[in-house]
């Protein structure tokens, strides 16, 4: 289609102060103010997928192309502004160690769990659980939900949560009973998570944007928890037609996800099914669902697997800075914690 469709808009500036309130870390406009681009492309590359400038910075401009009806010419130019727009370009090494600096850590509630993640879930960064129905994702979620909102020398943030459900399986008693466990008020500390039941991946897409309205709300949301990525994208995008579709669409999400981690100082912690990989003949014939996306965006991975007598085994795979290794512990009733020594002899 032609270029002369692309339209101008004079309005580039109007909402530069309140965006940039809200916005300390880059300066952040909406997809209609970038130069070239009105309402009427915006919202046709809102529909392909990129809800905001980070996303629109990050796409392959031939998408755009074919999505919006434009030149190649153009679409290469909206992308490169949105990459200016959103100061996608480089720090210096020690602004970037300033940065690193702030990264806080969450218990997960055993200390070796915690070791082999340095520490902790970390803020600024995706960690994800992936393992076989019943190997403990979701009691990582529960036990994180609660203890962000401990007090920093007991493994927690003084935080909240936000928890976007998607299978189904929050239990609100299970976070009163973890919380009593660590002296909070049960109550209390579920009044402090927020549940966002995601009914289909269009859904959980929309949850996951209204994010940043519910951390302006509420400053002390620390984690965030999608329990889990894939399930409903992977029960809706049936057959390899449409993969590249839901591929595309989780892998904006996971962006998303990403730049909530990184501008909220946040930390993010998803779970992911497994699924066979009959190809597999030696060592664990399983792999997490969602191909490489996931492994491309999330930093932290951790496999999840049944252990001896009920524990569990979690395996650190693919960390920027620290060794793989493995960490046993055990879901209890009073939640995840290390093996006592008692039983480990
Ligand atoms: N209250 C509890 N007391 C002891 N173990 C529990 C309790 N709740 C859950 N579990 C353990 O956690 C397992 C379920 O883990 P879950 O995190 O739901 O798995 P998934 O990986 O499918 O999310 C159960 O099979 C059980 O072993
Ligand atoms: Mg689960």
């Amino acid at each position: 289609m032609e270029e002369d469709e692309i339209e101008h808009t004079e309005e580039e500036n109007v909402n530069e102060e309140t965006t940039e309130e809200m916005n300390s870390d880059f300066e952040y406009k909406d997809i209609k103010d970038l130069p070239g681009v009105g309402s009427t492309i915006a919202s046709k590359i809102r529909n392909a997928g990129y809800q905001d400038i980070i996303a629109l910075a990050t796409a392959n401009p031939l998408v755009l192309v074919e999505a919006c009806g434009i030149g190649e010419p153009t679409a290469r130019k909206i992308v490169a502004e949105a990459r200016e727009a959103s100061k996608m370009n480089f720090m210096s090494g020690l602004e970037f160690e300033d940065k690193r600096k702030s990264v806080q850590r969450i218990s997960t509630g055993s200390e070796a769990l915690n070791i082999l993640l340095g520490g902790g879930v970390e803020t600024q960064s995706i960690t994800e659980c992936y393992g076989e129905y019943g190997s403990g994702k979701s009691q990582i979620a529960f036990q994180l939900s609660v203890d962000v909102q401990l007090p920093l020398d007991k493994g927690g943030l003084e935080g909240h949560a936000i928890w976007i459900d998607t299978e189904g399986t929050f239990r609100p008693s299970r976070i009163e009973q973890l919380a009593a466990v660590k002296g909070l008020d049960p109550k209390q500390a579920l009044q402090n998570i927020k549940i966002g039941r995601a009914y289909s991946s269009d859904h959980q897409v929309l949850l996951v944007d209204k994010i940043p309205e519910l951390i302006n709300a509420d400053p002390k949301i620390r984690l965030i928890v999608v329990d889990s990525m894939m399930a409903l994208f992977r029960a809706e995008y049936v057959g390899r037609g449409t993969l590249a579709d839901r591929q595309q669409k989780v892998n904006v999400v996971l962006h998303n996800l990403q730049r909530l981690a990184d501008r909220f100082n946040v930390a993010v912690y998803i779970t992911n099914q497994v699924m066979a990989r009959p190809d597999v003949m030696f060592g664990d014939p399983t792999a997490a669902v969602g191909g490489h996306i996931i492994g491309h965006v999330a930093t932290y991975r951790i496999y999840l697997r049944k252990g001896k007598k009920g524990s569990r085994v979690g395996k650190l795979v693919d960390s920027p800075s620290l060794p793989e290794g493995e960490a046993s512990f055990e879901i209890t009733s009073n939640g995840i914690m290390d093996i006592d020594e008692e039983k480990k002899k």
